[in-house]
């Protein structure tokens, strides 16, 4: 694929007013998420709430890319499409998560270094097969008593870019995910100082590995304080300081930044991209969202594994994904939660 290829899909990951669903969880993730609601993980109970999910209908409307899970990307609706196939009828971009996990950094208490750099050009290559047009890595980035350290920082920009330019050279869309954790009690600004530096070394490497920033979609934490942090800031605050931070970091080529919601609420997710939406309307790159979590709670929460929940899990789905297309926009109100 060339450049060109590779600028119009990551375009079309972060269009005006859509964004993306993270349904990638790991198996292991996955079992959390259910035990949350009393259901056994089995493959068969893991394809229906991805079939809720994807056919979910109008969903399309706000929801421009969905990121999926290896055994997710290899099964089919029930009427027997594959839902990369499906996901692509409605216009919806298909994305897989090629990593393996975040695991202890050797040597380094306390911080980890994301796996899955070996035989990921031929496993790249079988999901580009199976419909997959974008990948997604994420690497984790703990706050704590003196870490980040700077090798960690750097161990994980240089997997991001190697895997970065494995999936541009395989005709994927890299989304590089550097996720610092608001597990701790930091302040923002400390959150803003370790962010910045985590972007810029992350950068650094996407340059080092020649890889094409139009082509490339950045999905990071926000700024935000801690969760244990006394003083919780602002939605005006964090707006300002994760666009300050971006300024200083994220150069202009990269179309689109999309959020990962990290642990924030449903409603904090969508009033925080509201905000920055709001406040700003000369930034270079779109902001958007990518969430996991702060989509699918409400879903999981209706749905409880039962099949005759599931029109009111698709009414959850969609009205989540509304409000977050209408913070694309800044137009997001806190009344519009109970309209659903
Ligand atoms: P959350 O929005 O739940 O953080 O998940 C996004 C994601 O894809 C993490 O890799």
């Amino acid at each position: 694929m060339n450049t060109n290829d590779l600028a119009t899909v990551a375009c079309a990951m972060a269009p005006a007013g859509r964004g993306i669903l993270a349904a990638d969880e790991s198996t292991g993730t996955i079992k959390k998420r259910f035990d949350s609601i009393n259901l056994e993980s089995t493959e068969d109970n893991r394809r229906a709430y991805r079939d809720l999910l994807f056919t979910t209908e109008g969903v399309e409307e706000f929801i421009s890319g969905v990121i999926l899970f290896d055994e997710t990307l290899r099964q089919k609706a029930l009427d027997g499409t594959p839902f990369p196939k499906l996901l692509k009828s409605k216009g919806i971009v298909p994305g897989i998560k090629p990593d393996k996990g975040a695991k202890p950094l050797a040597g380094f208490p306390g911080e980890l270094v994301t796996e899955g750099l070996d035989g990921l050009r031929e496993r790249l290559e079988e999901y580009h097969d199976l419909g997959a047009q974008f990948a997604k890595w994420r690497a984790v980035i703990t706050i704590g008593d003196g870490i980040p350290t700077s090798f960690c920082l750097d161990a994980n920009a240089h997997a991001l870019a190697r895997y970065a330019a494995l999936c541009q050279e395989t005709g994927l869309v890299p989304i590089v995910e550097p996720e610092v954790l608001m597990d701790g009690d930091h302040t923002i600004e400390r959150c803003e100082e370790v962010t910045t530096t985590t972007l810029e070394r992350l950068f650094f490497a996407l340059h080092e590995h020649r890889v094409v920033l139009e082509g490339t979609v950045l999905k990071p934490n926000m700024v935000i304080s801690g969760k244990g942090c006394p003083r919780q800031a602002s939605a005006e605050e964090i707006a300002e300081a994760t666009v300050r931070c971006f300024r200083r970091t994220v150069p202009a080529a990269v179309p689109g930044i999309v959020f990962l919601s990290g642990g924030q609420s449903p409603e904090e997710a969508t009033v925080n991209l509201n905000a920055m939406n709001a406040m700003y309307d000369d930034l270079p790159w779109e902001l958007s969202f990518s969430y996991g979590r702060a989509l699918q709670e409400p879903v999981l929460k209706a749905w409880k594994g039962e099949v005759a929940n599931v029109p009111a899990a698709q009414k959850a789905y969609y009205h989540r994904a509304k409000l977050n297309g209408a913070a694309r926009y800044g137009k997001y109100t806190p009344e519009m939660e109970g309209a659903a």
